[in-house]
């Protein structure tokens, strides 16, 4: 018998611990979440989710459930299990672990013997013993590993993935010593179909920035393939069809306007941040961000070309933007590329609009002004108005958009089969 009332605790509920609080939840455990933006708590608790995978109604059940929110975390010392999702940015390009420091000396605060603590969030390997420990015992005077047990599994949730979701994709877990494995490993079995145990702290955290750099790495690559493609007369798409035709040796990834969200640009510094500290640099992170980071100049520039070449000046030309969000189905526009591309088109006196249907405000240099968040009716009988079209995020309701009715010319960023009359990238 337990001696805690309740199984789970998360602190902070946004992408990563939303869904993990409500899917907890519905598998029959007890469950506390914890977050300290009182507004978000208030809304949350009147059943409003400000993220897509979990709809209003889902959490509404939850909270018919039992689920407890507060932004006071006392609650947290009845939790048998506690996880960390707060944010890991990065302030002045380096790693801003100031958030896992403040859930860290928070759990120190409520802490209570035999509970399980679990960092979540994304960083760099040898957090959990070097940052993560250290702030809990100075505080609390307790001992890890002989007072509460340790451990770190990295999310590697998808926002808007609607095949791979919570609960059937496999999840990373380790702890400090055998007790902390075995505990976290049968935590995590009641609420994830496949959980996978490595051997220790430094190795769970590597997965997750290796699958992450991986993909930063290979987006890079294709993006600069897609403009030396473009300069041979070749055409990239056509290329990766008929590569992904290998049954094996080959994953396709696809050229874009650069990468967004919390993860990509931001955990491969996690990595380098690390691997500098003995003196080494992780090339390949390094050439990936630079040939990332240059795509939405990249694009800016081939809309200039096809200004061009229809004889019209971008200055007091006016440019409809179709999804800034970072990418398909969700409303996340941190580090997106749209950002870039609209201060450049403006700093090129464009007129800028744009329709999201899922992004209602854009923040972006004070400057910059924007015709914002465009309204569905309006766009879609005054397509023709506009002089250029930039299609940036394919999300799925732009596929009910009649493209061959519109005579405007449109530069796909995304390589999407919607459009058929377009330029692409
Ligand atoms: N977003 C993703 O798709 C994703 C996927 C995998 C991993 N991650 C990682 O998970 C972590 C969390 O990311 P996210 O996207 O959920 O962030 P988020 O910004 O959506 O949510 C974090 C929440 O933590 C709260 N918070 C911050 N400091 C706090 C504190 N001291 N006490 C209580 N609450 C606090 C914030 O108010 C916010 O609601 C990051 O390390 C991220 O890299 C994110």
């Amino acid at each position: 018998m337990s001696k805690f009332n309740k199984d789970l605790g998360v602190i902070g509920l946004g992408y990563v611990g939303l869904p993990l609080v409500v899917e907890s939840c519905n598998a029959g455990l007890k469950v506390f979440g914890y977050d300290n933006n009182s507004p978000k708590v208030e809304s949350l608790k009147k059943g409003t989710s400000q993220i897509e995978d979990i709809s209003d109604v889902s959490l509404k059940e939850t909270l018919e459930k039992g689920l407890i929110i507060s932004d006071s975390p006392e609650e947290l010392n009845d939790c048998e299990h506690i996880v960390i999702s707060v944010p890991t940015p990065l302030t002045d390009y380096q790693p801003d672990l100031s958030y896992v420091k403040a859930a860290a000396s928070t759990i120190a605060e409520n802490i209570s013997k035999e509970q399980v603590i679990i960092l979540e969030s994304t960083t760099y390997p040898g957090t959990t013993i070097e940052v993560l420990i250290p702030e809990i015992e100075s505080i609390s005077e307790l001992k890890a590993g002989k007072d509460f047990y340790v451990g770190y599994s990295p999310e590697r949730i998808d926002p808007g993935n609607k095949t791979w979701n919570f609960k059937n994709t496999p999840k990373i877990v380790s702890g400090i010593d055998e007790a902390s494995a075995s505990k976290i490993k049968t935590f995590y079995e009641k609420i994830i179909d496949e959980v996978v145990l490595v051997s220790g702290t430094k190795e769970a955290e590597m997965v997750k920035l290796l699958e992450n750099t991986y993909r930063h790495v290979n987006i890079a690559f294709i993006n600069e393939l897609a403009i030396l493609c473009n300069m041979l007369e070749i055409d990239i798409w056509e290329v990766i069809e008929a590569a992904k035709t290998k049954p094996f040796g080959f994953e396709s990834f696809r050229p874009g306007p650069g990468v967004g969200g919390h993860c990509i640009p931001i955990d491969p510094n996690y990595l380098s941040f690390k691997t500098r500290q003995i003196g080494k640099p992780v090339r390949f992170v390094e050439l990936a961000q630079e040939i990332n980071n240059t795509m939405p100049t990249y694009i800016v520039s081939r809309i200039l070309e096809m200004m061009n070449s229809l004889q019209k000046p971008m200055k007091n030309s006016n440019i409809l933007i179709l999804g800034v969000a970072y990418k398909k189905d969700i409303s996340d526009i941190r580090e997106s590329p749209s950002i870039k591309i609209i201060e450049n088109l403006h700093s090129k006196g464009v007129n800028v609009s744009y329709y999201d249907p899922f992004v209602d405000s854009i923040k972006i240099n004070a400057s910059v002004k924007i015709n914002t968040s465009v309204k569905k009716e309006k766009i879609t009988k005054n397509f023709n108005s506009y002089d250029l079209i930039l299609f940036h995020t394919a999300h799925t309701e732009f596929s009910s958009i009649n493209f061959e009715e519109i005579d405007v010319p449109i530069f796909d960023a995304t390589g999407t089969d919607y459009l058929s009359n377009s330029e692409r990238i």
